[in-house]
């Protein structure tokens, strides 16, 4: 007999953010989206990660000036850098792009598979925007305005599964 506890497993909404490092924006992501959850009480209903396309930065904590940042704004990180790979895209519901290159590079990897799934995540930004920019070679202007970005578009995410009955 298969446990309860592995079907109510089962359910829990998995949720992907994707950048170029994974130390900038989609540990931020990450680190908004479970604070929001966090002071909802829906922690337990969602798998929260982030991962980078690149490389670049496996086992690295999130950049300085993002941790900073982030605690400015009262969310702690705790994610280790980890790069996408296939098995992502089974795994997860929604996997969120930071940009349209690392967006391209999510369904080139997928090769025609998950395309549903896979999305910007400004699509869900209720202000207009196309990109969450790099803020890797800018100032603490610009991690404050990646700050902001991610904070309404995740915002506008939460409402997205809210009106879709998946919170
Ligand atoms: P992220 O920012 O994609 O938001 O993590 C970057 C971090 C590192 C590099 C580029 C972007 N890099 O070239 O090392």
């Amino acid at each position: 007999m298969i446990p309860k506890f592995v079907g109510l497993k089962a359910l829990k909404m998995k949720v992907l953010f994707v950048c170029l490092g994974n130390i900038c924006r989609s540990p931020l992501a990450e680190g908004i989206m479970k604070h929001k959850l966090n002071l909802d009480g829906l922690i337990e209903k969602v798998v929260v990660d982030s991962c980078g396309t690149s490389d670049y930065h496996i086992g690295d904590m999130p950049d300085v000036r993002t941790r900073k940042n982030a605690e400015k704004n009262g969310v702690k990180l705790s994610h280790l850098g980890r790069q996408l790979s296939s098995s992502d895209l089974d795994q997860f519901d929604f996997i969120l792009a930071m940009d349209r290159a690392n967006h391209q590079n999510i369904l080139r990897l997928g090769n025609g598979t998950h395309q549903d799934k896979i999305k910007l995540m400004r699509e869900f930004d209720p202000m207009e925007g196309d990109e969450v920019p790099d803020p890797y070679y800018g100032n603490e202007d610009d991690f404050q305005e990646v700050f902001e970005i991610l904070d309404r578009s995740i915002d506008g995410f939460l409402a997205h599964l809210r009106s879709k009955g998946l919170l």
